[in-house]
């Protein structure tokens, strides 16, 4: 279920957010805490439809206003610990219309221990549900908090278990997959709690409504927010009627992640910076993958966690949709991850390949892993009749739309009437060396066709369904 937190400043603004609430929200939680003008007298005007769908919720502990709501057979009421176990029984004795909420929050950080001590305490006091929502400090957080679903399962207890702030999101995502009671979300972008996510991402892109103990995808890397993955394969998931879910993980220690979601997840997509780290946490590669070094997905194939390399594949089917490698000389810039799969590629199509990088140790290197000349990216200028320009560097991503790897005034230098250039960039999908290259006659190719290409791959790998 989800339910939208009403965070209104006054009734008025109160009876007009819940009208739109209730169009996309199974509950609407009731913050009175928000509202300036509530006081016993008026709250009935809150509670006069659909009361048996709304959370009462008062952060200021007010007992009166609480004993109002019971009155009023709220649908429910939610008490923090907080106001302390004797008061809260008081409170609820007798009133058995109302369900009882009885929380624990702690705003700073998510303690394994504190949350089962809170948990004991709140147990005795045999709520209807019991709910904890604690601040993420790193994506370890989250387990603490699916582990008390399960704990709570098994009690018999209803329970909502979430984390806060960004690197909790997940958390909103997946408890109530997991057999969360609910998880909150906001409308308009008015949040109650950080790391709220939009009711509309969460069905439409989401469909946590829809789903039952789905299979668990998602991305790793460290950032993770400018990734159009969970749009892609989530809508494939959808079109195809699917029982997955693809999320985007919040990574600082690969290690403890590998440990703690290994056993959670079905498959994985890998970015910056990760894709040659990942390699030591895992059970397998496959040969590309091997010999590229570096790996852009995770599939678990009975019970192990086997990499692959879907970026080679994606980019080389982007750049020859537009001219063929094979005896081409292909220029190169960049030496990391992307660069490596890319490069591995051109080399097995026979392309005649040259790396300059910014770090010229690191073009030495994987230069001398390919077997193709390399050198620093001052030796841009010397080059000359270059066939295919190749950008794999992040130069020239969003927010650093006007930067390029390739000035302007080289570019025109070193192409041919017939060169295309390719830029593995895809945020901004038409980037400065696009418009410069297209400006000058050149062909281009998008990252966004690499992109697309290689999530193709990636969704087949995941699923064994092939994508037109
Ligand atoms: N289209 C797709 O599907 C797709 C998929 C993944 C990635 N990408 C793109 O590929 C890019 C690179 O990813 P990656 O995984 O290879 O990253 P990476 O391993 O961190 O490598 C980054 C590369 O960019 C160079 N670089 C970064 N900033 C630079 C600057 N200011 N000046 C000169 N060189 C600079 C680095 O040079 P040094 O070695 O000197 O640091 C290195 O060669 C990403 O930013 C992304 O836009 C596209």
């Amino acid at each position: 279920m989800i339910a939208v937190p009403i965070v209104a400043s006054t009734v008025r603004e109160a009876l007009k957010d819940m009208r739109i609430a209730f169009r996309v929200a199974d509950l609407v939680e009731l913050r009175l805490d928000f509202i300036k003008d509530i006081h016993r007298d008026n709250l009935s005007m809150l509670l006069s439809r659909k009361t048996e769908k709304i959370i009462v919720t008062d952060r200021k502990n007010r007992a009166d206003i609480i004993e109002k709501a019971l009155e009023l057979k709220a649908g429910f009421v939610d008490l923090d610990i907080s106001m302390g176990g004797g008061k809260i029984k008081k409170l609820i004795q007798g009133k058995d219309k109302t369900k009882v909420i009885v929380s624990f929050h702690n705003f700073k950080k998510t303690n394994r221990k504190e949350v089962l001590k809170k948990y004991s305490k709140i147990k005795k006091l045999n709520p209807d549900v019991f709910k904890i929502a604690t601040y993420a400090n790193s994506i370890s957080d989250n387990i603490v908090v699916f582990d008390m679903v399960k704990k709570a399962r098994k009690d018999n207890m209803k329970v909502i278990s979430i984390c806060m702030g960004e690197k909790g999101e997940i958390s909103r995502i997946l408890s109530p997959l997991f057999g969360g009671f609910l998880t909150y979300a906001s409308i308009e972008g008015k949040n109650s709690a950080p790391g709220q996510i939009d009711v509309k991402l969460l069905k439409r892109i989401y469909r946590i409504d829809r789903l039952n103990k789905p299979k668990i995808f998602g991305l790793v890397g460290n950032p993770v927010v400018h990734s159009k993955g969970i749009c892609l394969h989530n809508d494939l998931f959808k079109k195809l009627r699917l029982n997955k879910i693809y999320v985007n993980f919040l990574v600082d220690d690969l290690k403890g992640f590998v440990r703690e979601y290994g056993p959670i997840i079905s498959g994985l997509s890998i970015t910056i910076p990760f894709k040659r780290d990942i390699i030591k946490y895992l059970d397998g590669l496959d040969r590309s993958a091997r010999r590229i070094g570096a790996v852009n997905t995770i599939v678990k194939r009975n019970g192990n966690l086997i990499g692959y390399n879907t970026d080679m594949v994606g980019a080389i089917r982007a750049i020859e949709s537009k001219t063929q490698i094979k005896g081409k000389k292909v220029l190169m810039i960049g030496a990391g991850g992307v660069a490596r799969a890319i490069g591995y590629g051109i080399i097995q199509k026979n392309g005649e390949l040259i790396i300059l990088n910014r770090t010229v140790r690191k073009a030495k290197k994987l230069a001398r892993d390919l077997g193709c000349t390399y050198g620093g990216l001052s030796r841009l200028s010397k080059l000359s009749d270059v066939d295919i320009v190749v950008n794999a560097t992040s130069i020239g991503m969003s927010p650093n739309d006007d930067q390029t790897p390739v000035p302007r005034n080289v570019l025109k230098k070193i192409i041919t009437g017939k060169t295309v250039v390719f830029d593995s960039v895809y945020n901004p999908k038409r980037t400065r060396l696009l418009k410069d290259a297209r400006g000058l006659g050149c062909r281009v190719v998008s990252g966004y066709d690499m992109f697309i290409n290689q999530a193709k791959e990636q969704f087949k790998l995941f699923t064994g369904r092939n994508i037109k």
